[in-house]
């Protein structure tokens, strides 16, 4: 069975980027204990796009969804749950950027692994 990529794609208002790189610099890491998990990149955008992609690699659609459903999805995503409770923008009287949610959307695409290399070895 091939491995499939799930890449969640944010939008990111330009302001809110460095949170948005601060928060996942504070991941908790518990997506690498998921059962099936292959990988996990954040791609910040340089050219042709101005969004980031959250691309994460699993063993086949049930390991990720089982991820998705799990308590280990919710506490990684304890911080970005507690900036959408803070509602839009402006947090805790910090003014612009600390509180609220680092994404104004997002769009999860899933891709079947073709083909893959990686370098040659010795
Ligand atoms: C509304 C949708 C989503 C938003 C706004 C979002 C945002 C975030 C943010 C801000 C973090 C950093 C940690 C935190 O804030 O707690 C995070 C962690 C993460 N997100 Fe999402 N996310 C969403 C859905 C998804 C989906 C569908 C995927 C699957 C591709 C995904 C993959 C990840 C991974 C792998 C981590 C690291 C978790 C860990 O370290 O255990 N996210 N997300």
């Amino acid at each position: 069975m091939p491995s499939v990529v799930k890449i969640n794609v944010l939008t990111v208002p330009e302001e809110m980027r460095r949170e948005l790189e601060k928060r996942f610099s504070n991941r908790a890491g518990m997506v690498e204990s998921a059962d099936g998990f292959e990988w996990f990149e954040l791609l910040r955008p340089v050219e042709g796009s101005d969004r980031y992609l959250v691309y994460t690699r699993w063993r086949s659609e049930e390991d990720f969804r089982r991820w998705q459903e799990s308590q280990a999805f919710q506490a990684g995503h304890a911080q970005a749950a507690a900036a959408a409770g803070q509602g839009h923008g402006h947090g805790q009287g910090h003014g612009h950027g600390h509180g609220g949610p680092a994404a104004t959307g997002s769009e999860l695409w899933t891709f079947e692994v073709v083909e893959s290399a990686g370098p040659k070895q010795g």
